[in-house]
């Protein structure tokens, strides 16, 4: 492999440009070039794109989102759209490339992989939501994001005595909520996976009070149903009977930037020189997955064949702990 190409797709998250740095930085030690794709698949089928070197790389280590640039593009989902990719790479005369993203970039990985082209896959989704690896880039310091939230939140909530609702990202996935939870020492987390009454929770609010505590916090996935707002409605209305007063935080976006943490730039530079080393050893269709507390090449195939499983351990835990 004399050439390969790199780019970032989808959400993006605290960690991408420290792989991409990785990608490259490995892919010249091993004798091929590197060229970069501006905005994802978008970038691919317009042909934008960078030529990588070391340097280009440099001081980006600590820098969140990504320097190529992120989109999502339906364009890419069709077969039209697919063949024009290819045609930009070949034009670019790249011979490989690594995709950096969630389940929907690796799908469209595997979609290059079965129409012949050498992919290799890195898992980088804040959600932790890719199966057959044990962590995504991006997840740790989300986390850390997260969890600084809860403990500010924390303060002004015991202040006033109140409960608090506080929204983190996770459209399918409760993975944030459940771990920043646990780790943030919430009273309750609403996990899409998992069903939970508005009656639920309005006993564990008013348990809350009786029990003297100075607050109530409440952990909530974006994807959690009925949805928050439903569930401020309802616990608004009662708020004399809960004995708190009832508020909201949405954190969003913050939770995607930010400079990554020691960890995902750790994990990042690990996955992005696997990647690169696959690839010029002429293995692809694979995703560099972090099992066992190292770099390990799994299928894309399976990879992105289903979303990866909420851990019950971890479920269980944290239910004991929020009583
Ligand atoms: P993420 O990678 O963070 O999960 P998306 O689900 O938005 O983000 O996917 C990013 C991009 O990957 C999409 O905009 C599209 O270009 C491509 N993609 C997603 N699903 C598919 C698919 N089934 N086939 C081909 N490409 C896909
Ligand atoms: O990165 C995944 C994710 O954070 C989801 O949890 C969330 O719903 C989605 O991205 C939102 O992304 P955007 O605002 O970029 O569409």
């Amino acid at each position: 492999m004399k050439r390969m190409a790199v780019l970032t797709s989808g959400g993006d998250g605290p960690g991408l440009n420290p792989c991409i740095r990785a990608v490259t930085r490995m892919a010249l030690q091993l004798g091929a070039s590197v060229v970069g794709v501006r905005r994802g698949y978008a970038g691919l089928i317009a042909g934008e794109v960078v030529e990588l070197d070391r340097r280009s790389v440099g001081g980006i280590m600590g820098q969140g989102g990504t320097f190529l640039g992120t989109a999502r593009c339906p364009e890419f989902r069709t077969e039209k759209g697919q063949r024009e990719a290819l045609r930009t790479l070949n034009r670019l005369g790249a011979e490989g490339l690594v995709v950096i993203g969630g389940n929907g970039s690796l799908t469209g990985a595997l979609q290059l992989h079965r129409m012949g082209f050498p992919v290799v896959g890195i898992p980088a989704t804040i959600d932790n939501d890719v199966s057959c690896t044990d962590i995504a880039v991006g997840v740790d310091t989300a986390l850390n994001t997260i969890l600084d939230a809860i403990d500010r939140i924390k303060d002004t909530a015991s202040s006033h005595q109140r409960a608090f609702l506080i929204e983190t990202m996770g459209r399918n996935s409760g993975y944030l909520a459940l771990v920043s939870g646990l780790a943030g020492g919430a009273e309750l987390a609403l996990i899409p996976e998992y069903e939970t009454s508005m009656e639920e929770v309005t006993r564990v609010i008013e348990n809350s009070y009786v029990r003297g505590k100075a607050h109530c916090i409440i952990i909530v996935a974006e994807g959690w149903k009925p949805g928050t707002r439903a569930l401020v409605d309802y616990l608004k209305q009662r708020e004399d009977e809960l004995g708190f007063e009832i508020r909201l935080t949405v954190l969003g976006h913050i939770q995607r930037g930010g400079k990554p943490l020691a960890f995902d730039r750790l994990l990042a530079t690990r996955m992005g020189a696997a990647a690169a080393r696959a690839l010029v050893g002429g293995q692809h269709g694979v995703m560099i997955g972090w099992n066992d507390n190292r770099c390990e090449p799994v299928p894309l195939e399976e990879a992105v064949a289903c979303q990866k499983e909420l851990s019950l351990e971890l479920r269980e835990l944290a239910a004991i702990m929020e009583l």
